[in-house]
């Protein structure tokens, strides 16, 4: 049967003609249909996964209560286009309080987002011309580099590398890359290294930023998770208001992932464009959800009790991991723990299976351990953990830690 006329009609950009008739599986597609096979094989067992990127919990019980009186108020009824001014205010005081970030002005340097992904997909928009190169970070957060590529950009990855802390070697940019590049993006603490970044290191980027013309963009989505000291704001580094803008999100650090909002801050001139643009996109948020969400950004404690959570799970992952040789080292924050996956592995039919990428450790994990992780093979070949497990308290939280260390028992990681 000849195609239906629409598969003629896709835009290249998404595959043209081809569309969808790939037969690539993508990663998480692959992890998906391995833990779909591996339950079908152990009926009753439970699968540990620990490749979810989202909280195991609901937003506090105050936050929903703040959320259903807010729904039920006429005025927030409507489109709420680029925001209301309460949610703008609340931002610019967690800014100061929780950040430490001075005189930020709501009316100018404060738009809100529906979540940062949809600011990562509309700031392209803004800078991206066809021929415009940005600069990314690889492994990474992917939706600012496919709008540009949409665009008719090109995207340039940094590695993030570990004898560089998971940090981009900025003068490892080609000069002919960086004469066309606009735009660098930075995510700290990263998805998927749980690196932090540090003051130095957002001052290179400042001075490198106004050598080289450059817009930062940092993606600061799992800023407030930190597990001591204060969050690092990339605008806490002085210049950092006259070249960037931070993305902030109420996803990770409140658990509200299906909320859908954030917020965009920084440089007035970005700022003003991105809100241009995402008025041409979308109408706002429901105003109740951003009421309920100036009410939790009063409440920075909501943030330590979850990265509390977090720290302590960490510990105990580090632990078992390291005495079964993963040599796993507990990051600053976030809910990510990055390990170096194993060459090879001795499995329960005593028997040694090699690993040639991280995909593969990944999936004899599930099969065999029933423990889900997400690989990456983009600069070395790692595992991402996620903390985010499902256990229903603290006691849950040692059994399931415990069940990891029996089943990693005996598996004699080779690296
Ligand atoms: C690095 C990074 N940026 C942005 C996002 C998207 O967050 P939001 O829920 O605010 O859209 C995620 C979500 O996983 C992420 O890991």
């Amino acid at each position: 049967m000849s195609d239906p006329y629409i598969q003629n009609l896709f835009a290249e950009r998404i595959g043209g003609k081809s569309y969808g008739k790939g037969t690539e599986i993508y990663k998480f597609e692959k992890i998906k249909r391995a833990k779909r096979a591996a339950l079908a094989a152990n009926p009753g067992a439970e699968l540990i996964d620990m490749g979810v990127g989202e909280p195991d919990e609901m937003a506090f019980p105050e936050c929903v209560d703040a959320l259903a009186a807010a729904a039920r108020k006429p005025d927030n009824r409507g489109y709420a286009d680029n925001g209301a001014d309460p949610y703008k205010h609340a931002a610019a005081r967690w800014m100061r309080n929780v950040c430490g970030v001075e005189g930020i002005d709501p009316a100018t340097q404060i738009v809100h987002s529906i979540g940062s992904k949809a600011a990562l997909s509309i700031l392209p928009a803004c800078f991206i011309n066809p021929g415009d190169v940005a600069l990314m970070t690889t492994p990474g957060y992917p939706v600012f580099g496919t709008h540009a590529k949409y665009y008719g950009g090109e995207v340039y990855n940094l590695p993030l590398l570990e004898k560089n802390n998971f940090l981009p070697d900025l003068s490892s940019v080609p000069a002919d890359k960086l004469k066309r590049a606009k735009t660098l993006v930075i995510n700290y603490p990263n998805n998927p290294t749980g690196a932090s970044a540090t003051p130095q290191f957002f001052a290179e980027v400042v001075a490198f930023a106004k050598k080289h013309n450059l817009i930062v963009i940092h993606d600061a989505a799992y800023a407030a998770l930190v597990f001591e000291g204060k969050p690092l704001s990339f605008l806490a580094t002085p210049g950092a208001i006259d070249v960037g803008v931070e993305l902030h999100s109420m996803s990770k650090g409140f658990n509200m992932t299906g909320w859908r909002l954030g917020f965009v801050v920084g440089n007035p001139l970005i700022v003003k464009a991105y809100a241009d643009v995402k008025d041409n996109t979308d109408s706002g948020q429901f105003l109740a959800v951003q009421e309920a969400c100036a009410y939790s950004l009063d409440h920075p404690e909501i943030t330590q009790k979850i990265a509390s959570k977090y720290s302590r799970r960490m510990t105990g992952l580090v632990e078992v991991l390291n005495k079964h040789g993963l040599n796993a080292r507990k990051p600053k924050g976030s809910f990510f723990l990055y390990v170096k996956a194993p060459k090879a592995a001795t499995g329960k039919d005593g028997k040694r299976v090699a690993f040639e990428k991280a995909e593969a450790f990944s999936q004899w994990m599930i099969t065999e351990k029933l423990i889900s992780t997400v690989p990456w093979d983009d600069a070395g070949a790692y595992v991402r953990f996620s903390v985010t497990f499902v256990a229903k308290d603290e006691a849950d939280e040692r059994r399931v830690l415990g069940e990891i260390d029996k089943r990693l028992a005996g598996s004699k990681f080779e690296f």
